[in-house]
C-alpha cells in the first residue's frame, strides 16, 4: 500500500517537472515582403545559440575558440556547409507552396516558410530526432526519418514532397544526419567548455513547517544552470504541496533556484527518514538530501499546544458574542 502511494507520487511528480536532456537543435527560415533577412538560420545547444547565419551577412560564421577540438572544428565546416542546402530547400519550399496556394501576382504578399530541426537525448538513454517544415506559420511538412520521406501536412504540399524525394542521395544524407550525425555533433560540441557551463545545484532542507497532524518540508534548490530540473521527495505516505507544480525562478546571477514541498503525516515523523533527490545536467547521478528526524521531539509539540491554546481562546470569544448577541435580539 505505502510503495503504491510512494510509487504514484513520483510519477506525478516526474510528470510535472521539466525533461532533463540535451537538446541539438535548428531553426531556419525564408522570407518574403518582410522585413527580414531573405534567410537566416539559427543553431542552439541546450539553450546556447552557437551558430546564426543570414543572408545579409557577407561571409558564414568562423569556427569560435571555444571550439578547439579536431572533431569539433570538423563539425564547423559541417555546419557552414549544411546552411546552404537549408537555404536552398527553404527557398524551394517558399516557392512551391507560394505557387499551390495561388499566392503569386500579388506583390504586397508576405510570405514566411520555416525549417525546425532538433535532435534530443534524454537521461535514460531514448534518443529522438524530428524535422517540420511550416508555411505562413503552419505545418506543411515533416520528416519521416525511418522511411526517409516527407509527410504532406496539407495538400499543397505535395509538390514540394514529390520534389525533395526525386533527390535520393539528399534525402539519404538528411535521414543519416537525423539518425547519428545530430547526436554525434551533440556530443562532441558539448565538451566545449562555453556549452558546458553549468553550475552545479546546492541543495538545502529548510526549517520544517508544523502544523495540526502534519509535517510541512520543503526542499531548497539554488545556484544552477542550465533552468532544467527535476527535485523530487522520497519516503512513503508523502502529500505534495500545490499539486505539485515546479516553479523554477531565475536569480540574479543567471541561475535558477526553484523549491519543492511535501506534507508528512505527524505520526510518520521520526518513523523514517525522507530524502529530497535533485537531478540537474551539471551532475552524473543526484544530490540527495536526507532529512533525518529526531521521535518525539518537543519542537513538534509547542506549536501545537499554541493552536489549541489559540483555538480555545477564539471559542470563547465567539462563545461570548453569541451570548450577548442573543440577549440584544
Ligand atoms: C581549448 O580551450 C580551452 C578553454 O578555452 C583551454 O583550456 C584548452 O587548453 C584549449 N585546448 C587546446 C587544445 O587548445
Ligand atoms: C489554385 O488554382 C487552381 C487552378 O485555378 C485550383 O485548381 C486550385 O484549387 C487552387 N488552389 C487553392 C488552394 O486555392
Ligand atoms: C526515456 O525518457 C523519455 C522522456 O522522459 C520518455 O519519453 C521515454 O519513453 C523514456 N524511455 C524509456 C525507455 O524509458
Ligand atoms: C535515518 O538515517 C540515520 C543516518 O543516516 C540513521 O542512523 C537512522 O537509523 C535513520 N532512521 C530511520 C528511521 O531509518
Ligand atoms: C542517486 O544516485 C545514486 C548513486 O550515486 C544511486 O544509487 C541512486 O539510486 C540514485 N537515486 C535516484 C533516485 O536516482
Amino acid at each position: 500500500m505505502k510503495n503504491a502511494n510512494l510509487l504514484f507520487l513520483l510519477l506525478y511528480l516526474q510528470q510535472v517537472t521539466t525533461d532533463l536532456r540535451n537538446d541539438n537543435c535548428c531553426y531556419w527560415m525564408v522570407s518574403k515582403g518582410y522585413d527580414l533577412p531573405e534567410f537566416s538560420e539559427r543553431r542552439v545547444l541546450n539553450e546556447v545559440t552557437v551558430y546564426y547565419h543570414d543572408s545579409s551577412l557577407k561571409s558564414k560564421m568562423p569556427c569560435p575558440d571555444w571550439i578547439n577540438t579536431t572533431a569539433g572544428i570538423r563539425e564547423w565546416g559541417q555546419i557552414q556547409y549544411w546552411s546552404n542546402h537549408n537555404r536552398f530547400v527553404g527557398t524551394l519550399g517558399l516557392q512551391s507552396a507560394i505557387n499551390q496556394f495561388n499566392l503569386t501576382g500579388t506583390l504586397t504578399d508576405r510570405n514566411i516558410y520555416q525549417g525546425f530541426g532538433c535532435c534530443s537525448l534524454y537521461p535514460n538513454g531514448t534518443y529522438s530526432a524530428f524535422l517540420n517544415h511550416a508555411f505562413n506559420g503552419k505545418d506543411f511538412t515533416s520528416f519521416d526519418i525511418n522511411s526517409k520521406t516527407f509527410v504532406a501536412a496539407v495538400p499543397q504540399a505535395v509538390v514540394y514532397k514529390t520534389l525533395r524525394e526525386s533527390d535520393q542521395s539528399t534525402i539519404n544524407d538528411v535521414a543519416s544526419y537525423y539518425q547519428k550525425t545530430c547526436l554525434d555533433r551533440l556530443k562532441i560540441l558539448m565538451e566545449a567548455p562555453r556549452v558546458r557551463a553549468k553550475r552545479i545545484p546546492d541543495v538545502r532542507i529548510l526549517e520544517p513547517k508544523k502544523k495540526v497532524g502534519s509535517v510541512t518540508v520543503t526542499c531548497h534548490v539554488t545556484g544552477f544552470y542550465p533552468r532544467e530540473v527535476q527535485v523530487f521527495w522520497l519516503g512513503s505516505d508523502l502529500q505534495p504541496v500545490d499539486e505539485g507544480v515546479t516553479e523554477i525562478l531565475p536569480n540574479d546571477d543567471g541561475t535558477y533556484q526553484t523549491r519543492k514541498s511535501v506534507i508528512v503525516p505527524e505520526e510518520d515523523v521520526g518513523k523514517q527518514n525522507y530524502s529530497c533527490v535533485v537531478l540537474h545536467i551539471s551532475i552524473p547521478n543526484n544530490i540527495t538530501k536526507v532529512w533525518e528526524v529526531k521521535a518525539g521531539g518537543v519542537a513538534v509539540w509547542i506549536p501545537l499546544l499554541c493552536i489549541s491554546l489559540l483555538a480555545s481562546v477564539i471559542g470563547i470569544g465567539v462563545w461570548w458574542r453569541c451570548k450577548t448577541r442573543d440577549a440584544v435580539i
